[in-house]
């Protein structure tokens, strides 16, 4: 049997390498092998974006590099789809695996669904009900196609019970980011805040006068179009950064490249850099950010992934969007986020209020750590065992 799985941007890493991880188990213990290959669609090429985290994760170099790298989503999309055509033509897979909700989940599917071949779809049923954004225009057409729809928590299943999806395709399997925080958390509570601090300081950056320790900083991320886009969502953004955030804590901001570009062109480049409470780091890899995240006092962030991980952490965390497609990592749910939209009164508020928070780690079901070895046995049971009742019949 043969998959062929298919990661393109940075939140696609960390969510493939126990999957990868699981086939190999599998694969040792048992006489039907899965043949694995992997695909990177090079939608994310820079080392600190990809290639730093394929080393830190231990995954496999791909075995196929479709190196589509930037442009708008069309280009993405569409030169994406193009290469992918090729790729299954020559290899055939029985089925494609895509993760997430990126532009690479999106185009992978609509292909693999073209040439008639299975698709799964790992971190199905995931909903902010908000189709500004790319990701849920991703998700939404990824779950219509899907074969097999792996959801991380029951909001999920439900959310595709209620569009129609057949009950026998949604399996609730828990979340495999959590497989990747609770495999590294240990190795990652390791590292030390001033090393990661002078290895990855933007470039231009002074060494800051004075190093924060743990509970001293809050660490913010920031890359969503809704947020970066918009000069004047962005700007103001920044000024609380500058004014209320630094007032009350040291601030560690690893920078997205998106992120980056508009600070130049708002103007604002100078002022982050040179601010001494600010300290702007250039894309960290996995465990520098898992450490961050144990450490800091509060987090800001418009990543779903970190909402994630918050959650299990119990960092106190203000999402910065007016909607999640991950409502259990809610602190109305539990979890420890809350959402602030990109309205400064609002995040002021949240923000000296959350302050005062302690940590509240919490574990939604199945989230814990062992999702990608029921997503093989799955897939294993479903797709690649041989049917028994076939092979009765050849013997009989
Ligand atoms: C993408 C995903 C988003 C995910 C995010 C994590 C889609 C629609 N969005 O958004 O869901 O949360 O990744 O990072 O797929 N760039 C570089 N170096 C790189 C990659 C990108 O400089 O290695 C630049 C690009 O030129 C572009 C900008 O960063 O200008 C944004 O990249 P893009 O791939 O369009 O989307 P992200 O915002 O990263």
């Amino acid at each position: 049997m043969k998959i062929l799985s298919v990661v393109g941007a940075r939140p696609n890493f960390m969510k493939i390498a126990p999957f990868i991880r699981a086939i190999e188990k599998h694969n040792l213990g048992n006489e039907y092998q899965i043949q694995h290959i992997l695909v990177h669609t090079g939608q994310h090429y820079d080392v600190r974006m990809s290639e730093a985290f394929f080393t830190e994760l231990n995954i496999p170099d791909p075995d196929i590099n479709l190196e589509i790298g930037s442009g708008s989503h069309a280009e993405q999309l569409g030169y994406t789809m193009i290469a992918f055509e090729k790729v299954l033509i020559e290899h055939k897979p029985d089925w494609v695996v895509v993760v997430g909700d990126v532009n690479a989940t999106l185009a992978c599917s609509v292909i693999a669904k073209r040439l008639n071949i299975k698709v799964c779809h790992i971190e199905a049923g995931l909903r902010s009900g908000d189709m500004s954004m790319p990701e849920e225009i991703n998700r939404l057409v990824t779950d219509r196609l899907s074969d097999l729809l792996l959801t991380p928590d029951p909001i999920s299943s439900d959310n595709l019970r209620k569009e129609g999806t057949p009950e026998d395709k949604i399996h609730f399997v828990g979340n495999i980011m959590i497989d990747t925080l609770e495999a590294n958390r240990e190795r990652a509570s390791k590292l030390s805040i001033e090393k990661i601090i002078e290895e990855n300081l933007a470039h231009g950056t002074n060494y800051p006068d004075k190093l924060p320790l743990d509970s001293e900083f809050a660490v913010m991320t920031l890359h969503r179009p809704s947020n970066v886009d918009d000069e004047i969502v962005f700007s103001n953004l920044i000024n609380f950064l500058l004014n209320d955030v630094t007032k009350e804590n040291m601030l560690i901001w690893p920078i997205h490249p998106r992120a980056k570009k508009q600070l130049k062109t708002v103007g604002l480049w100078n002022k982050v850099l040179s601010h001494p409470s600010l300290i702007l780091l250039e894309p960290i890899g996995y465990y520098e950010m898992v450490r961050l995240n144990i450490g800091a006092k509060i987090i800001l962030t418009d990543s779903g992934g970190l909402q994630e991980e918050c959650c299990i952490l119990g960092t106190p965390c203000l999402t910065l969007r007016w909607n999640t497609e991950r409502p259990i990592t809610l602190r109305e749910n539990g979890g420890a986020s809350v959402l602030v939209g990109n309205d400064i009164e609002r995040i002021r508020k949240e923000y000296y209020h959350t302050l005062s928070l302690n940590r509240k780690p919490s574990r939604p079901e199945l989230w814990d750590g062992k999702t990608a070895n029921r997503i093989v046995k799955l897939l294993y049971e479903i797709g690649c065992k041989p049917d028994i009742s076939v092979l009765q019949s050849i013997f009989v």
